[in-house]
């Protein structure tokens, strides 16, 4: 028969009880990690999401021991078991076991009541676990109950108390915006959801609340934050998921300074409360233009140097047809040095020429500075001792360095280099998880050329304000505009971006004339922003953190789905629910919906 919970009640967690406890009875609960019967006397660890502590079955007359029937029952304990048991704490009988925060105490149980009995789980509930992720995901209740990943929930979830004791206390409201949308402009592909009772028409998930945060600023709900599930149908990588989580905020009446004000506080308290360590402000900032110059990446690591160096000019009358025709075609080339990389095996060299490939690059140019000074280079005939001298020297280059060189189009040759750079340091191990180096990139480009749509498009969104000074440059020369938006990056990671918003009709219908969006277009998909902005408008800037990405990067995790309790897979599907899955005939009948797969869909 089962018992109701009515008169057993828990006293506490498993490691809520310390040497302090002994001589106390307590009444624990949780799952069994394992149980060993030594013959007469049975020794289970038991855990909940505090940790583990051990409990004693003996049998025996007094306090200290548990009745025929209860040993009877503790002796069919198995792995996952979940018991209630009720006993004594004691200092532990064997020697302190230095690998638990109870190591030094043991619960005598005289009473046990099993909750429910478990099969034998497919993988075991231990921290590190070698399990292949599939089947951690497919079991992902099971995989929840391991240290290491309970650790990460449960430092998520102080991660979003913080965020919000912050905010409020700093006047700002929490306020809920619609799931179920109009599209939004944000570049990536929508999820889409259609209507039953309007068929043939479609809703969409938010890639971000950005208009809406922008009506409330214009109904004076002048700070407003929101923990925000946002939705992008893109391609997956390690930092990204399809459903993803902002700390999402926007205020009124301000500028740059007072947003990034704001959110380094934000980030001092956060990693303050929740990791103990202390993050200077304010941070650094750099320009766009600077940060590509510097480190070929707009969200640069700084944890290390290896810096780009643009040697243009100093190669400029090789005889290397690589380097002669990049520069002919309007493109640079520029190097890193890799210091004390210089007698790196050929083949090593080799793969790092394929990873450049990788990122664009037609092939990479090096020069391997051995210890004695002596140069192998994949270009050195192309060049006069001179030439190879200076060029040396523009790198900084020293016995024993490796110089790493791409010729391509600056965004190529960004790209290359500043993956190379990054990677080279991980390789040689200048990567420390719990350095945490904050920047800001300031000064976007306003506009991105698009190769493939061959115009202009915004790099951030279309609502984000031009710097004041490049206001002319809107009819000019669009490539050179910037951008009143910025980005905080944390060890080459993105963790958040944001903008002042134009807050000017003029000026938005002119930001939509250059992007080629047409006044009826912009009214069709934005209209009620635009009609809002002409009842009063205040000025209003904000930012949007990744949540997922940021208590990433505080657990020191390598991917984002080792902090989400339900992650999606790199095919965007959900490994435990399985789906995405089809449905009922009858339920596309009721929105209209027909279902027509392309030949090869059809055959698989
Ligand atoms: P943005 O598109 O830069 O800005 O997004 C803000 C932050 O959200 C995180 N992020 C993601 N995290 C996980 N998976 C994804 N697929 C994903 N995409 C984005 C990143 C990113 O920095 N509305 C604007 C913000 C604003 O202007 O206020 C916006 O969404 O950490
Ligand atoms: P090749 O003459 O094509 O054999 O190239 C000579 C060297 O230049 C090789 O080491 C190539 O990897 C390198 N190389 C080729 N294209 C580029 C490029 N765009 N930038 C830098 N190095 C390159």
């Amino acid at each position: 028969m089962a018992e109701s919970m009515n008169e057993l009640k828990r006293t506490c967690r498993c490691t809520e009880v310390s040497e302090k406890n002994i001589g106390e009875t307590v009444t624990l609960m949780g799952w069994v990690q394992k149980s060993r019967n030594k013959g007469g006397i049975i020794f289970t660890d038991l855990r909940d999401r505090s940790g583990i502590i051990q409990i004693i079955f003996e049998t025996g007359d007094g306090d200290n021991f548990i009745d025929e029937e209860g040993f009877a029952k503790a002796e069919k304990l198995r792995s996952e078991f979940v018991i209630a048991v009720t006993g004594k704490i004691e200092k532990r009988g064997g020697a302190a076991n230095d690998n638990l925060k109870t190591g030094s105490i043991e619960m005598r149980a005289h009473s046990i009541r099993i909750l429910s009995e478990s099969e034998v789980p497919p993988f075991p509930i231990e921290a590190d676990s070698k399990t292949k992720e599939e089947l951690r995901l497919k079991y992902r209740c099971l995989d929840l109950r391991r240290p290491d990943i309970q650790h990460n929930i449960m430092f998520r979830s102080e991660v979003t108390r913080s965020v919000r004791d912050f905010l409020y206390g700093e006047g700002f409201l929490e306020i809920e915006t619609p799931i179920l949308n109009k599209s939004t402009p944000e570049g990536a592909r929508d999820y889409l959801v259609p209507s039953r009772i309007h068929p043939g028409t479609f809703y969409a998930l938010p890639q971000s609340p950005q208009l809406f945060k922008q009506m409330l600023m214009c109904s004076g709900y002048d700070r407003y934050f929101q923990i925000a599930k946002c939705f992008r149908d893109e391609d997956l990588r390690a930092d990204r998921q399809p459903e993803f989580t902002q700390i999402d905020m926007e205020l009124s009446f301000v500028d740059i300074d007072d947003v990034i004000d704001v959110n380094e506080r934000l980030i001092k308290k956060l990693f303050k409360d929740c990791l103990n360590v202390d993050v200077q402000i304010p941070m650094q900032r750099i320009t766009w233009q600077e940060a590509m110059d510097r480190f070929g990446s707009d969200k640069p690591d700084v944890r290390f140097g290896m810096e780009l160096t643009d040697v243009t000019d100093t190669v400029k009358d090789v005889d290397f047809v690589v380097f002669k025709s990049a520069i002919e075609n309007g493109g640079t080339v520029r190097g890193i040095n890799a210091k004390g990389q210089g007698e790196m095996p050929r083949k090593k060299i080799d793969a790092l020429v394929e990873f450049a490939k990788g990122y664009g690059a037609k092939g990479l140019a090096y020069i391997a500075i051995q210890g004695d000074g002596t140069i192998k280079s994949s270009f050195a005939k192309f060049m006069t001792d001179d030439q190879m001298s200076a060029l040396v020297k523009a790198m900084g280059g020293e016995n024993g360095d490796l110089l790493l060189f791409a010729a391509d189009r600056n965004k190529i040759v960004w790209a290359v280099l500043g993956a190379l750079r990054c990677k080279i340091a991980d390789d040689m191990g200048l990567l420390k998880k719990d350095d945490y180096r904050f920047l800001w990139v300031t000064e976007f480009p306003q506009f991105e050329w698009s190769d493939e749509e061959e115009r202009f498009v915004a790099m951030h969104h279309p609502f984000t304000m031009p710097m004041e000074e490049d206001l002319p440059l809107l009819d000019t020369d669009l490539g050179k505009v910037r951008a009143k938006a910025y980005d905080c990056v944390l060890n080459g990671v993105e963790l958040g971006g944001g903008s002042v918003r134009i807050h000017r009709g003029d000026i938005q219908e002119k930001m939509f004339k250059c992007l080629g969006i047409e006044h009826d277009e912009a009214y069709e998909k934005f209209g009620f922003l635009l009609d809002a902005f002409k009842y009063g408008v205040p000025p209003h800037a904000g930012l949007a953190f990744g949540l997922d990405r940021l208590v990433m990067l505080m657990v020191g995790a390598d991917n984002i789905r080792e902090v989400i309790a339900f992650p999606k897979v790199k095919d965007a599907s959900d490994l435990m629910c399985e789906c995405p899955s089809p449905v009922d005939e009858k339920q596309l009948e009721e929105l209209c919906l027909k279902v027509v797969l392309p030949e090869k869909a059809r055959e698989e």
